[in-house]
């Protein structure tokens, strides 16, 4: 066993697993996924396609690939007992992300022990999309949509949260989308998942850790608030004091910088330019026009308050385009989010063969002597919760 004394804080540059799923490269700005660069797949393959190139190193045949389709399409509908928690959930308009989060822990329900971690993954991709569609149609006063085996796995979970059945290039869009962000080296969500199955606990356990983690602001939670800007600015010209103040603030601006990109992340690239041939059919490109001017002086006043730091653009700021332009509300990106990374966390889990437990250091008090409670005065210090 080797150890070493050196704290390194948020474990960064840190290599704490090997994998064959994706490669990021963060100074030369690229993400190859299964082999593929990111250009390269992303808006080619389908949803399943990708799920399955991670799980088998390989892009299936199409026997495989109908066979794979049908095994999720199989798996999609919830459990009565997920559909009534969810009803209770949206009574009480429980965010999204945390319906997800107790949603996805009942997918253990009625799970013998033989059921083995591969079906479990799979009932964990196929059902998310039914989770976070039923949700927000009972969050809005509808009946869950069931879902539709005839129907792809973008394509269906487009038919339950909208009612129809898609037209082709918002499959493409979404698939592109879900394609992009399927994975993604070491992140958080996917190291929180790959802790939990290192301790031989089960896949759903562990996917339920990946939406925790996942949920946080400065992981998938930025999209949200990086339309939000976007929509606050409104126009071209409040684009630099506003940013200006919030910099001025000491705030942070979302779908910006990275633990790992340097440079531009190429999954902004992919995503903008599937945003803008969304919104180009569409026939309205202001929304877009506005982003890329948004985006263009944010650089440049990241570069001006924070020389040095390299914090150029993430994929959250085309996510937040992109599936805005897919008609989805703020209030369901990060849980799209998760819609896809599960299939990243579960390829993940499959790699895991090793307990994680790195050690830390020790900065507390020592030697001290018990005090009876009649004899004790407050030296306590504020608890720091992040
Ligand atoms: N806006 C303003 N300042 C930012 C920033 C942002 N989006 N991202 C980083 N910074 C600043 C920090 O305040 C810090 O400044 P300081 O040294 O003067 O205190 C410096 O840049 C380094 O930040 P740090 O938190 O150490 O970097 P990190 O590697 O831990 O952060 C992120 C990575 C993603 C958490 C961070 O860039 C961030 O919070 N981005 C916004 C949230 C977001 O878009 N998340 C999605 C990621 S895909």
């Amino acid at each position: 066993m080797t150890q070493t004394d050196t704290y390194v804080p948020g474990l960064e540059g840190v290599i704490a697993a090997q994998t064959r799923l994706s490669r990021v490269d963060g100074l030369r700005g690229e993400l190859v996924i299964g082999g593929f660069p990111l250009e390269e797949v992303a808006a080619q393959a389908t949803f399943e396609e990708m799920v399955y190139l991670l799980w088998h190193d390989a892009l299936p045949t199409a026997g495989q690939l109908e066979a794979f389709r049908d095994q999720l399409a199989e798996l999609r509908t919830l459990p009565a007992a997920t559909l009534a928690l969810l009803r209770e959930a949206a009574t009480s308009q429980t965010d999204p992300m945390d319906a997800l989060h107790m949603g996805a822990s009942t997918l253990n329900l009625g799970v013998t022990d033989q059921a083995g971690n591969r079906r479990l993954a799979l009932r964990a991709i196929a059902a998310f999309p039914t989770i976070v569609a039923a949700y927000w149609q009972l969050r809005n006063g509808q009946t869950p949509i069931q879902p539709n085996a005839e129907l792809g796995h973008a394509a269906n979970y487009l038919y339950m949260l909208f009612g129809e059945e898609p037209q082709p290039a918002r499959v493409r869009g979404l698939e592109t989308y879900l394609n992009t962000v399927v994975d993604h080296g070491l992140n958080a969500s996917t190291f929180a998942a790959r802790v939990i199955i290192a301790t031989r606990s089960d896949m759903i356990s562990a996917m339920v850790g990946g939406v925790g983690a996942l949920k946080g602001p400065l992981h998938g939670g930025a999209p949200g608030p990086a339309l939000d800007m976007v929509f606050a600015i409104g126009s071209p010209d409040k684009a630099e004091p506003y940013i200006r103040q919030k910099l001025d603030r000491g705030e942070r601006l979302m779908g910006f910088g990275h633990r790992i990109y340097k440079v531009r992340d190429p999954r902004a690239d992919v995503l903008s330019a599937a945003a803008e041939q969304f919104y180009q059919a569409a026939g309205d490109m202001g929304l877009y026009e506005l982003a890329r001017h948004v985006e263009k002086i944010a650089v440049d006043l990241l570069a001006e308050y924070k020389p040095g730091r390299n914090l150029q653009t993430n994929v959250e700021f085309y996510t937040a385009l992109l599936l805005h332009g897919l008609g989805f509300p703020t209030q369901i990106f990060t849980p799209t989010f998760a819609i896809a990374r599960v299939g990243g966390w579960t390829a993940h889990c499959f790699e895991q063969d090793r307990l994680i437990r790195p050690n830390s250091v020790y900065i507390g008090a020592e030697g001290r002597t018990w005090q009876p409670l009649d004899q004790r005065i407050n030296t306590a210090h504020n608890l720091h919760t992040p």
